[in-house]
């Protein structure tokens, strides 16, 4: 029988853009991606041209096109995701005013202090259930209106990323839940803008596109984008969700007890959430999830895959390991090196802060450490202690939510990260946990597949797709001598922030 169902999924990330087409069964049948770089103007900026993320979207479908033109017409319903927090500010006609600034953005620090001037350090966790954090997307508008006013009175729309993408494929303005949380701008409980923080930072409503739940279908394909596209004119568009909502939705993350780390360009703990709960430091967020009427707690590292993807780029595999493996490619020569060196790198540790740290520091001035170098390390040892590094990261993240006593007795691992088995096993070693990955690693793309095939109605509930679509696959459980050395080597790692501080704060004055 020839299939007629299918489904798309598109990620606006930080590197690329991903669309995914899918059987209503869950089989990818296409994936294409197009690659793209953020730009750093400044020290601590960091932005993306919108119509970059367009063009990329239409070179990934013509793609598809090409080989899967029949199946691509078929599409049911579109689901949409994408990296959080990013701004982009439109004018009256809808054209993009300025680059987009993106999460990992770190200089609105002064205007998060206005924030908190506004309503009160705690006062603002309470009403927004959330801390002010630079990467964020009300102190982002707050830095426009001061820095760029004649740019800001030009603004008639902020979008979100993803949402951007709506707009061109669509000509309406919308967003949903999940993604729309990460503006710190939300009522968590009512899942509604918050008109007392619009009110007390001066931000009309109007600004804002309406809020819908993530299986709603918010708009259709235009007549316009679908001559630009390939996709067919009418074809509904569901609100979709965050990156890291739709990367949940893909590893089955849809219940209480059930957390997730993903390690993409930046590492992200997850924990499902029956009911709104914030911590009363909001050292993690909380957000809503794209399951309707459900929340979610997540702790970011901000440089996670994103700090191996620097090695990676700077400096490469080693020239000894290109030789021992001719047939391995890219990241998984870095695998091979990382095998060769023992459970602690020889007492080299890294601290991931690359561009800055969020969970739990929320320190923009942080930046990247390697301590404890010798004679005896090499590149391989570099290599180790970045994967190292980066899960200490994640647990400071998991160890919040265990002190809210959130726990699990297993982690969901998924990203581009989780399919290399050496940081599969670190992660496993130093989270103390059961690690398990699953039969799809498309991550939120295909998330948002699912989303949408709930919200046209093939799936009665995100929950039924993935029931039918998701299983659990690879297993790593701790190995209890890697246990105990890591967690001595946590120690001083957490230390070493504590020490280093200051200095950080210093050495940022002096750019
Ligand atoms: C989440 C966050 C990142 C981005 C980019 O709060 O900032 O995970 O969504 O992926």
């Amino acid at each position: 029988m020839i299939n007629i169902n299918y489904l798309l999924g598109i990620d606006i990330g930080t590197s690329g853009t991903k669309v995914l087409l899918m059987s209503i069964e869950g089989e990818v049948i296409a994936t294409e991606v197009s690659d793209y770089n953020l730009n750093s103007p400044k020290v601590k900026w960091a932005e993306e041209s919108p119509e970059t993320w367009w063009n990329a979207l239409k070179i990934c479908l013509c793609k598809i096109n090409k080989s899967y033109a029949n199946e691509l017409k078929s599409v049911k319903a579109i689901g949409l995701s994408g990296q959080m927090h990013g701004s982009v500010f439109l004018d009256s006609s809808g054209n993009v005013i300025r680059p987009a600034i993106l999460w990992c953005d770190q200089r609105t620090f002064k205007q998060c202090k206005t924030i908190y001037k506004i309503f009160g350090y705690d006062g603002f966790i309470k009403l927004s259930y959330n801390r002010a954090l630079p990467g964020f997307t009300a102190p982002k508008i707050l830095w426009l209106k001061e820095n760029e006013p004649e740019n800001y009175k030009k603004v008639s729309k902020i979008l979100l990323p993803k949402d951007y993408i709506r707009y061109k494929l669509s000509n309406t303005y919308a967003t949903e839940v999940s993604d729309a949380s990460g503006t710190i701008l939300m009522d968590i409980p009512s899942r509604n803008w918050s008109n007392e923080i619009l009110n007390g930072l001066h931000i009309k409503r109007s600004l804002l596109p309406e809020v819908f739940e993530s299986d709603i279908i918010s708009s259709k394909v235009s007549k316009e984008a679908s001559n630009l596209t390939g996709l067919i004119e009418g074809t509904p568009i569901v609100g979709g969700g965050s990156d890291n909502a739709a990367g949940a939705v893909s590893s089955g993350i849809i219940s209480s007890g059930l957390i997730s780390d993903s390690i993409g360009t930046s590492g992200v703990v997850f924990a499902h959430m029956d009911r709104p709960l914030y911590d009363s430091q909001g050292r993690v967020h909380s957000f809503c999830h794209a399951v309707p009427g459900k929340w979610h707690l997540t702790g970011v590292t901000l440089s996670a895959a994103g700090s191996l993807r620097w090695y990676f780029d700077e400096f490469g595999p080693s020239k000894e390991i290109i030789k021992n493996f001719p047939d391995i490619k890219g990241y998984d020569l870095l695998d091979k090196q990382a095998e060769r060196v023992p459970a602690g790198s020889d007492g080299l540790i890294f601290l991931p802060y690359l561009s800055g740290e969020r969970t739990p520091y929320a320190d923009p001035d942080a930046r990247g450490v390697f301590f404890g170098i010798s004679y005896l390390h090499g590149p391989d040892h570099f290599v180790r202690s970045i994967m190292e590094g980066v899960a200490f990261s994640q647990l400071d993240c998991l160890t919040l939510m265990r002190d809210l006593n959130i726990n699990s007795d297993k982690i969901i691992l998924f990203g581009g990260g989780a399919k290399s088995s050496t940081w599969r096993q670190i992660i496993a070693d130093i989270l103390n946990s059961k690690v398990v990955t699953l039969n799809v690693e498309e991550g939120s793309a295909f998330g948002a597949a699912i989303i949408a095939g709930a919200g046209c109605g093939i799936y009665s509930s995100i929950k039924e797709g993935v029931d039918k679509i998701i299983n659990e696959d690879k297993e790593n459980n701790p190995i209890a001598e890697n246990v105990e050395k890591y967690k001595k080597l946590y120690a001083i790692y957490k230390l070493l922030y504590k020490d280093l501080k200051d200095n950080f704060k210093k050495l940022s004055s002096l750019s």
